[in-house]
């Protein structure tokens, strides 16, 4: 039996932090483990640069993510893993969904509205377009299931929607229809603002990177604030780490379970800082990892591409 595909992208436009380790990442890996799917993993640089950035900085930022995530576990023995720019089927796909999308979906979309409102002098056709190409991301593949956070749920379902009315528009069943996997952490909080979801564009004190020393986190946990629903989200983030907490979670002791929580992060995270550190001495490893990647992808979706123009009735 033909086993079902997931494919994912995570942006390379700051620091990995505990949300997107719980709410992407780390599924990633175990979704990878399980020897169940056939998976594409990759790094959505096209889409981080909708959002304002220093072009010098980002090449770094790229091959960053690419150790984070290798150091995290993602295998390239058993995943596809490849930086999105250098599959550029995906991007003529994407052409093609803007034909069939309508703009008045676009502009429902909350990710879009969220982003816009922080970047006023700069809401570029990309950025409301990027629920477009993170369809072609999915579909160039034939992906069905998508493992992302909460937040990407919406671009999942107009991906589903894309599909239909591509399949509808051209009378085939060409397309299949993707739907979100999502983890018990697919929401995390910030932790200075926790009735904002964690992101790294609220700035350094709201989030908790998974490679920072061991003082900062302790120092960012003790600061986390402590109104009721602070403390659920402590408590939340407590629980996804819970095999790694040498101590009980107490509510009425903030300070002791604090401590607790800070030391069991960083342990959890130790075999990774020690892979990362190997793999930043080995960047051509690295840089071969991603260069077979992008020849894996591409043989998927060049096909792909090909198939659509014919669908479509363009020349191919
Ligand atoms: P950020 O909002 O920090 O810029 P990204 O947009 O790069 O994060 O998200 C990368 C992945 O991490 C996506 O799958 C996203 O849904 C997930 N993710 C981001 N923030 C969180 C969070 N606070 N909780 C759970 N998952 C998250
Ligand atoms: N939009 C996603 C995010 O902000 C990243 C992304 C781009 C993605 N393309 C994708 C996720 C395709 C899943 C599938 O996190």
């Amino acid at each position: 039996m033909n086993k079902q595909t997931v494919v994912s992208g995570i942006q390379p436009s700051g620091q990995l932090h505990i949300g997107n380790y719980l709410g992407a990442l780390k599924n990633w890996v175990e979704i990878q483990n399980s020897g169940k799917y056939d998976c594409l993993f990759f790094i959505a640089d096209y889409h981080s640069i909708t959002e304002n950035y220093d072009p010098k900085e980002k090449k770094e930022q790229i091959f960053n993510l690419a150790v984070d995530c290798l150091a995290a576990g993602l295998d390239p023995r058993k995943s596809v893993f490849f930086i999105q720019s250098q599959v550029p089927a995906c991007t003529e796909l994407a052409w093609v969904f803007n034909t069939i999308t309508p703009v008045s979906e676009l502009e429902r979309m909350t990710q879009f509205k969220d982003k816009a409102s922080r970047q006023l002098k700069n809401i570029n056709m990309g950025l409301f377009d990027y629920p477009v190409l993170q369809a072609a991301d999915i579909l160039i593949y034939k992906g069905v299931l998508v493992p992302v956070g909460e937040d990407q749920i919406q671009h999942v379902e107009l991906t589903r929607d894309i599909a239909r009315w591509f399949n509808h528009k051209y009378q085939t069943d060409y397309l299949p229809e993707a739907k979100p996997l999502l983890t018990k952490s697919a929401r995390v909080m910030s932790l200075a603002d926790p009735e904002k979801k964690m992101s790294k564009s609220l700035g350094a004190k709201h989030f908790l990177g998974i490679d920072e020393s061991k003082e900062k986190i302790l120092d960012k946990i003790k600061k986390a604030v402590s109104t009721a629903e602070g403390i659920e989200n402590l408590k939340a983030i407590y629980e996804s780490f819970l095999e790694d907490m040498a101590g009980d979670f107490k509510p009425d002791k903030m300070g002791e379970t604090k401590a607790v929580m800070a030391a069991g992060i960083y342990n959890h995270f130790a075999s990774f800082r020690e892979k990362k550190q190997e793999l930043l001495k080995n960047r051509s490893y690295v840089n071969k990892i991603l260069a077979q990647g992008k020849k894996q992808a591409e043989k998927i979706a060049t096909k792909t591409i090909l198939e659509i123009k014919e669908i479509i009735g363009l020349a191919s």
